[in-house]
């Protein structure tokens, strides 16, 4: 199954993000903890060239702990700073700002070196549509931030959230595009809905999730539902809808309903923990 999509918003919010990036000395990318590979746009380096970077595998409640783990010595391994994070949570915030200023350190150092000794960092969350920018952002900021630089007379003001006295934050999170280098990365990004379900075609998407997970996690569905599973998708959607009473009339299994109840309880971690991907050598190393 072949996910093409990239709609005008895109083309858009690609541009703002190039303006809005010189803003800032550092670009906090939000990976889903899932399927960092596929939520990672792979022009973030031409875009924050020259910027500080730190990684937040956000949603990691949703994925396996042993995954999150290997991700996170991955990506520390290539030297950048890595958070393991439920976005949605009260504590979200001390391991963000923590690993912000370790990510910082050097910039920091630098500014002493100059005598400067006030200049606060300027952060800007970024990542593709979904993957939790929006709930970081309120989580991090907190109703007892100081929000500045919404000054009457700018038409577009970019405001800025003190979170303390050396970070501040863009409160306009960059919207990056997601990529579909390959059928994979197109598939997970459609699981993970952060693409329009919409745009898909939903029984063979759902098709694509069952195959996947009967390797992956393979008691995942029939603990689940309590069913048995079959090689055949379809058979096993058709299962999934009688285990939830969802019948059309005459009594046919209704699998329509049967995809839409599969994707949503995917997305909200009613299967369980799952990571999509792990880091193999090869794959993430090109
Ligand atoms: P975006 O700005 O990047 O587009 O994403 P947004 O913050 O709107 O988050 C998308 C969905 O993901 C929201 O759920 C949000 O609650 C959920 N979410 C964000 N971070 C995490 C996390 O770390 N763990 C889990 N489990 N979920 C997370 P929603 O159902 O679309 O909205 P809502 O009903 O929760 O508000």
């Amino acid at each position: 199954m072949q996910v093409q999509w990239y709609p005008g918003h895109m083309a858009k919010a690609k541009r703002a993000m190039q303006d809005d990036v010189k803003l800032v000395d550092m670009v906090v990318e939000l990976l889903d903890a899932r399927a960092p590979l596929s939520s990672r746009n792979p022009d973030i380096d031409k875009i924050a060239n020259n910027k500080l970077r730190m990684v937040i595998l956000n949603k990691a409640d949703l994925a396996e702990e042993k995954a999150n783990k290997l991700w996170r010595d991955f990506f520390a391994k290539q030297g950048i700073q890595t958070v393991l994070l439920d976005a949605r949570s009260s504590s979200a915030k001390k391991p963000v700002i923590d690993a912000i200023m370790r990510a910082a350190q050097k910039k920091f150092e630098r500014d002493r070196a100059k005598g400067i000794v006030s200049r606060p960092v300027r952060i800007m969350v970024a990542g593709i549509p979904n993957v939790g920018k929006s709930t970081l952002i309120n989580s991090v900021a907190g109703k007892a931030c100081t929000r500045t630089g919404n000054k009457p007379g700018v038409t577009r003001g970019n405001q800025w959230i003190r979170l303390n006295k050396q970070v501040e934050l863009l409160d306009t999170p960059g919207i990056l595009w997601p990529k579909f280098e390959d059928e994979q990365v197109g598939l997970h990004l459609a699981y993970l809905g952060s693409i329009n379900d919409e745009i898909m075609e939903l029984s063979e998407l759902a098709s694509c999730l069952i195959r996947e997970l009967s390797v992956i996690s393979p008691d995942a569905l029939a603990n689940r539902y309590n069913i048995e599973m079959h090689e055949d998708p379809y058979i096993v959607l058709k299962n999934i809808a009688v285990a939830r009473f969802a019948l059309q009339k005459g009594g046919e299994a209704d699998t329509n309903k049967a995809c839409r109840f599969l994707l949503e309880d995917f997305r909200s971690g009613r299967l369980g923990r799952i990571s999509l991907e792990i880091p193999t050598l090869g794959k993430e190393s090109e």
